[in-house]
């Protein structure tokens, strides 16, 4: 057989269902995700719009926040110069505005998921005004169009470098066109647009200390130069692994000593650290011990954003449950992954109990 990958992904299911089966509990059991959470901050979901066609009673329930995936991209919303596809992020609008959740705005500029047209001029690659024309011209249209519904926005998305020998990522087509120019004036803009809306920078990697330092900077500049920033968005793909709680500390503090919010923008944890490579754990006993350490790992990281509930001003995990996650097929395509707190049937997985068991204020 050549693609071995749904079969994997069946064994995988058999497997966690005979894992998950005996801890279900029913619905009135299972207390809110979000109401565990009131006395300390929101609690997000990052939804597609296929979930908010299927599960909405479900998000409604765990959520008080929420995030499109995918949608406010710059590419699914400006497809065409001048050619906007609003229907799937009104839609998602609507149903923020109609259960009185947060949303986030997700993302106004980022180095993937944005259309071709943007950076190129006929068969030359566009100027740097046309390019900074271009990026005023959307941000102008979306951002008043979600004034409403959407209180924060991730204005830019992972503009700094993974190189330790490059600050800014070069190859970005941003960065290309304009330089590093184009971070600053995206902040601005957005701000015209909705001087009420929370600005935030957001990004991975960001407890490693060397990217860390970089965000930093970049973001000390900015501030210095008196560009309207308001937060910091820690994305949090993380693993049963990494990052310490020690890492995480200094990460927290070091962000907030510049005044800034601090949002865990895209929470999930991975049961494979990043350098393991392997096909999905077939073993059940590996597999139990590998949850047992994701859940401590989820313990350990919320009671973190608790203590630090001055500065985090919102926590978002990246989907819903462990049936439909990005993490499926990244880094390792095909690879059945469980980085949730529910399981492939939206029932809680013991992740959840550690996150909701706590002594509260
Ligand atoms: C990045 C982006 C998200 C999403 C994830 C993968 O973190 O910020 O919008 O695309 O990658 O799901």
């Amino acid at each position: 057989m050549k693609n071995k990958a749904p079969v994997l992904f069946l064994l995988a299911i058999f497997i966690t269902g005979m894992l998950f089966g005996a801890a279900a509990k029913s619905g009135e059991e299972i207390p809110s995700l979000y109401q565990a959470y009131k006395e300390y901050f929101p609690i997000g979901a990052g939804v597609e719009y296929w979930d908010l066609l299927n599960h909405r009673e479900f998000i409604v329930k765990h959520f008080n926040s929420i995030t499109a995936g995918n949608e406010m991209k710059f590419a699914s919303i400006q497809p065409g110069e001048g050619v906007f596809a609003f229907f799937r992020a009104d839609e998602m609008a609507d149903f923020a505005r109609k259960h009185k959740m947060l949303m986030r705005g997700h993302t106004l500029v980022w180095h993937q998921q944005y259309p071709s047209w943007l950076f190129a001029d006929g068969a030359k690659p566009a100027s740097k005004e046309l390019v900074l024309k271009r990026l005023a011209d959307h941000i102008n249209v979306v951002v008043p169009r979600y004034k409403d519904a959407v209180y924060c926005w991730d204005v830019v998305n992972e503009a700094v470098s993974d190189s330790m020998s490059e600050f800014l990522r070069k190859d970005s087509p941003w960065y290309k066109a304009t330089g590093e120019d184009y971070i600053a004036e995206a902040f601005r803009l957005a701000h015209q647009a909705d001087p009420d809306a929370k600005l935030f920078y957001n990004d991975y990697g960001t407890t490693r200390a060397d990217k860390r330092e970089k965000i930093y900077v970049l973001l000390e500049d900015l501030l210095a130069a008196g560009v309207p920033v308001h937060g910091v968005g820690m994305q949090a793909h993380w693993d049963i692994v990494s990052p310490s709680i020690s890492q995480l500390e200094t990460a927290i503090r070091r962000y907030a000593s510049l005044g800034l919010e601090v949002q865990i923008t895209e929470l999930d944890i991975s049961l494979y650290s990043g350098n393991d490579k392997r096909r999905f754990i077939t073993d059940p006993e590996e597999l139990k011990e590998r949850l047992e350490i994701q859940a401590e790992q989820y313990r350990d990281i919320f009671a973190v954003f608790r203590e630090y509930r001055d500065v985090i001003t919102g926590v978002t995990v990246w989907g819903l449950c462990d049936a439909r996650t990005w993490k499926d097929n990244h880094p390792v395509r095909g690879r059945k992954d469980l980085p949730l707190l529910f399981d492939l049937d939206y029932r809680p997985k013991e992740a959840f109990w550690e996150v909701v068991d706590f002594e509260s204020l």
